[in-house]
């Protein structure tokens, strides 16, 4: 009984004795409020942060589901990404093969730095230039479908044909080009 209660009491000892501590680190029995309540500039650098990450969100989303940038969002059937440099001659140069564009198929053709839309509709291939006169649109990454030509910024819509307007908001037509097809070659003259 004896020996018990000395190995009782030095069981006590043992568990009521201080945790091992680094020297120099104060041991704070009672929580200070003043380090757990955020000041003023916390709060503010919160909503800071908070309203970037709203910002970032918005942004995200007007560029991908708005503005489609990064998004395939061509036509089903628009075929791989095509694109050509030709150099100018003055004269008709050849920009494609016949067969190499399905119908309502585009293609971007660099003459000398001036961009191109070489597509191909139910009546052969035409060719326009591939800004959108609305804000500039590239129309050789819209979809091309009936001669009718539309443009993945905004949705305004051109006839191939005329370089007509037929949907806004673009209000000036586009510039359209003299293409030939013969000898199974597309040529395009500037
Ligand atoms: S840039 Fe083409 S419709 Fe706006």
């Amino acid at each position: 009984m004896k020996s018990l209660s000395r190995s009782a009491t030095t069981a006590f000892a043992i568990s009521s004795s201080p945790p091992h501590r680094p020297s120099g680190v104060a041991c704070s029995t009672a929580l200070d409020s003043s380090s757990v309540v955020p000041g003023g500039a916390t709060i503010g650098l919160q909503f800071v942060g908070l309203a970037l990450l709203g910002l970032a969100g918005w942004m995200g989303g007007t560029l991908v589901y708005r503005n489609q940038i990064g998004v395939d969002h061509r036509h089903a059937s628009a075929g791989k990404w095509r694109e050509t440099s030709v150099p100018r001659t003055g004269e008709a140069v050849v920009v494609a093969e016949a067969g190499d564009l399905e119908r309502d198929q585009m293609k971007l053709v660099h003459v000398d730095g001036t961009r191109i839309v070489l597509g191909r509709t139910e009546e052969g291939y035409r060719a326009f230039d591939d800004r959108c006169t609305h804000k500039g649109g590239p129309l050789s990454d819209g979809v091309l479908i009936c001669g009718t030509v539309q443009c993945p910024w905004h949705g305004s819509q051109f006839a191939v044909d005329t370089g007509e307007v037929k949907c806004g908001p673009a209000k000036k037509k586009i510039a359209t080009h003299t293409v030939q097809e013969s000898n199974g070659q597309v040529r395009l003259r500037l």
